[in-house]
């Protein structure tokens, strides 16, 4: 089985990020997955957001907890490499999930916030992954050891992923203590030894973000479960190039 091709916030690279339209290009692209980042509005919906405050990707300022849904849906995406495509606006995880859901697309759901005010967000995501019957066709991962014990305690049969910056032997031991079925590893610090070491304990690596072609070439060459990426029509190309 080759490498899986995830489309990082969806195809970021081309498209406004984390927006439908972005999930919906990255699967005409070739994508096999998609990535995303879910957090909790002020009334407890969990939409796809990557950032605490809203200022970097719309016109407003302060945190997404601090708005409503009907608020944050107010706000236009904006995106200063596409200012022909400022009409999307922040999806919720259901609108994505509706969609998902006819689509042979894996998903991977990012459990945003360290925030102790966030809890929720565990409970509200199990349950609308069930609600959507989408338990087989996703990861749920997070940097956050106690959103992920959270998360397997409610949906077991979900599968989960350790987010790392930096491979250490600690991580082995969070990832089999935890347990997750997966380690999501910053692209720096994956070797062919530190993949090697991970399936010795039986946990199979992913990596992000690789954007540059050489990169992709070399970590598409290592046994990985998949290579998140803001460009899943280059990744595509290589392998296509490659098989
Ligand atoms: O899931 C991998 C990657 O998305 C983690 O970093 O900041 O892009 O959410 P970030
Ligand atoms: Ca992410």
């Amino acid at each position: 089985m080759r490498t899986r091709n995830f489309a990082h916030r969806g195809f970021k690279g081309e498209f406004p990020e984390n927006t439908m339209l972005a999930f919906e290009e990255a699967y005409k692209a070739g994508a096999d997955g998609i990535e995303l980042d879910v957090r909790l509005t002020r009334d407890k919906e969990v939409v796809i957001f990557h950032d605490e405050n809203v200022d970097r990707l719309t016109e407003g300022k302060g945190t997404v907890d601090s708005y409503t849904l009907k608020e944050l849906q107010a706000f236009k995406i904006k995106d200063p490499k596409r200012p022909d495509l400022m009409e999307q606006t922040i999806p919720t995880l259901a609108d994505y999930l509706n969609w998902v859901k006819d689509t042979p697309l894996l998903t991977n759901i990012e459990l945003k916030t360290k925030d102790e005010k966030d809890r929720e967000l565990e409970e509200k995501v199990a349950e609308l992954i069930r609600r959507h019957g989408m338990q087989s066709k996703l990861i749920v991962s997070s940097f956050y050891q106690d959103r992920l014990e959270r998360i397997i305690s409610q949906l077991p049969e979900v599968q989960t992923a350790l987010l790392v910056p930096h491979f250490n032997e600690s991580v082995i031991t969070d990832s089999k203590n935890l347990p997750v079925d997966f380690i999501h590893l910053k692209a720096v610090s994956v070797t062919p030894e530190v993949v090697e070491e991970a399936h010795r304990h039986g946990k199979a690596i992913s990596t992000w973000t690789v954007n540059d072609y050489e990169d992709m070439k070399k970590l598409n060459e290592l046994v990985l479960f998949a290579i998140i990426t803001d460009f899943p029509d280059r990744l595509k190309a290589l392998q296509k190039e490659e098989e």
